[in-house]
């Protein structure tokens, strides 16, 4: 059974908004893996039999890839124990919102939300409404204050309980799960992703790293990984069910294996290996990875496996030194440039895509211009380009201060995301000519006649759709004629147009 509708690649991908993690990047199309916009998962359904209870769920996931691959397992359980999807707040007995905490804007989209429903509860007061994710973590101890009607507060760390939470606060009014100490374990038993041969695999939870601007790992937790073989069962039961692209999820993928077999040195490198030999599967990816863990073996990797695909996410944050201390990023700007050349070096043609900071707390002029020179330099096909937003309980917010101006922040993104576009657009240019394998994902949303997919390098193609041919989930050759800074616009050679 699908549970979530199909998105089209280019789903709301606006170049020059401020980006969201998650969303499109600038330059996107290149990217949008490590985009996480808002994004609505509802699908159509009867309302499930069940004696008594009212098990339709209205489910909203704010956030990154890694909230969304969340939303998907939180379903799955769901599914288990009887519960269906319904598409309107309005007819459904459970109302949940998986959200993030990364920005405040992010935040308060949700809160906005969850205020809009007391009404709803006051009329039904046997409705549930679940907060769940990285926002409930971060705001555990005044959500019910705050918002009386809400009835569960679950972090990332407990939400394979969701059902038992659901009959809790349904007896007892309001249940909060927030423990992050038990690694959260999980069997995938089947694909409930948007796209239907694309799905992602978490092989790590957590963070270990202390970036000063950085609500994660308070809100998820320490790193723990999963076994490879575990992960590597998990792909070969989805590649079985029809998956051709598996995008491997961490919050720093490639320190993977910390931990996991003590005098042994288990790498990324291990799973990718193993995800190469399984039969079916056509492409793998991975995001995002820290500057900090990328090794000779995982680079040697990602050139030498053919189904990895050539294309990383390697958050920069700025382009200087004295920032990057401050944010305690704990890598230097020349360790960073090396790693670009000798990925450049091994994966030919390699798509870079970054993530940059704008307006960190006492960020100079002649900082930021150190961001700009190595943007130019560095040429990345895409970023994500975010203001610094200063998030309560982080150690930049307790010891630096927020001394960024907003109209300085913004003139500053602007500026980045100006470059990047011209940069993007000058990339996209050198593909005018050439053909490109796509994996199509859906009729293009803006655009009904056209098909819309990604090709290795994350990059969204269009081309024409004939007739009632169905090509999702195909890989199809097609030849590039025009391309702007986010898309590449194509024909299939022999097809005409
Ligand atoms: N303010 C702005 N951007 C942030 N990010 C993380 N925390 C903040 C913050 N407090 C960005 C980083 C990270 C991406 C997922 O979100 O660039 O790589
Ligand atoms: Fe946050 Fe830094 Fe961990 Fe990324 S590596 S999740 S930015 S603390």
């Amino acid at each position: 059974m699908r549970w979530l509708p199909v998105l089209p690649a280019e789903t709301g991908e606006e170049f020059s908004r401020e980006g969201q993690p998650g969303d499109a990047p600038a330059g996107e199309g290149l990217l949008s893996e490590g985009a996480c916009d808002e994004h609505s998962v509802r699908a159509d359904v009867e309302a499930a039999a069940g004696a008594g209870i009212d098990r339709r769920v209205y489910f909203e996931v704010f956030g990154c890839q890694m909230n969304k691959l969340d939303a998907e397992l939180m379903l799955g359980v769901l599914n288990e124990n009887g519960y269906q999807l319904t598409d309107h707040p309005s007819s459904a007995g459970v109302i949940l919102y998986n959200t993030c905490a990364i920005r405040e804007q992010a935040e308060n989209r949700f809160f906005s939300k969850l205020g809009h429903l007391k009404k709803l509860k006051g009329e039904r007061p046997d409705l549930v409404i679940g907060v769940l994710g990285c926002g409930a973590q971060n705001h555990q101890h005044d959500i019910f204050r705050r918002y009386p009607h809400v009835g569960i507060v679950c972090g990332p760390g407990e939400f394979l309980r969701l059902p038992q939470l659901i009959d809790e606060a349904r007896s007892q009014g309001q249940v909060a799960a927030l423990d992050l100490d038990t690694p959260v374990r999980f069997e995938r038993k089947e694909n409930l992703g948007p796209r239907p041969r694309h799905a992602f695999v978490s092989v790590m939870r957590g963070c270990d790293m202390a970036c000063t601007y950085c609500v994660v790992p308070r809100t998820r937790g320490p790193e723990v990984s999963r076994p490879v073989n575990e992960i590597i069962e998990e792909a070969t039961v989805l590649a079985a069910s029809g998956v051709k692209e598996i995008t491997l999820l961490g919050q720093t993928v490639n320190s993977y294996g910390k931990r996991l077999a003590p005098g042994r040195r288990i790498g990324l490198q291990h799973v990718l290996y193993g995800l190469n030999q399984i039969d079916g599967l056509e492409r793998i990816h991975f995001i995002t990875s820290h500057p900090r863990f990328m090794n000779p073996d995982l680079i040697e990797a990602i050139g030498s496996l053919e189904k990895v695909c050539e294309y990383l996410h390697l958050p920069v944050q700025s382009g200087s030194d004295t920032v990057l201390r401050r944010m305690l990023r704990s890598y230097t700007m020349d360790h960073y440039r090396k790693v670009i050349d000798q990925c450049r070096e091994q994966v030919p043609g390699i798509a870079l895509a970054t993530d940059l900071i704008v307006g960190f707390c006492g960020e100079t002029d002649e900082e930021f211009a150190e961001t700009v020179k190595l943007v130019e330099e560095v040429r990345f096909n895409g970023a994500y380009i975010f203001k610094y937003s200063e998030r309560p309980g982080t150690s930049a917010a307790a010891d630096l201060q927020d001394d960024v101006p907003e109209e300085v922040k913004r003139e500053r993104n602007q500026v980045l995301l100006g470059i990047q576009k011209r940069i993007s657009l000058e990339a996209n240019s050198e593909s005018i000519g050439q053909e490109t394998e796509v994996l199509v994902e859906s009729l293009s949303k803006k655009d009904k006649t056209r098909w819309s997919g990604r090709n290795r390098k994350h990059q969204i193609v269009v081309f024409p759709s004939q007739g009632d041919e169905d090509l999702v989930g195909d890989l199809v050759t097609v030849k590039v004629t025009e391309v702007t800074p986010v898309v590449l616009v194509g024909e299939r050679p022999g097809k005409g147009s």
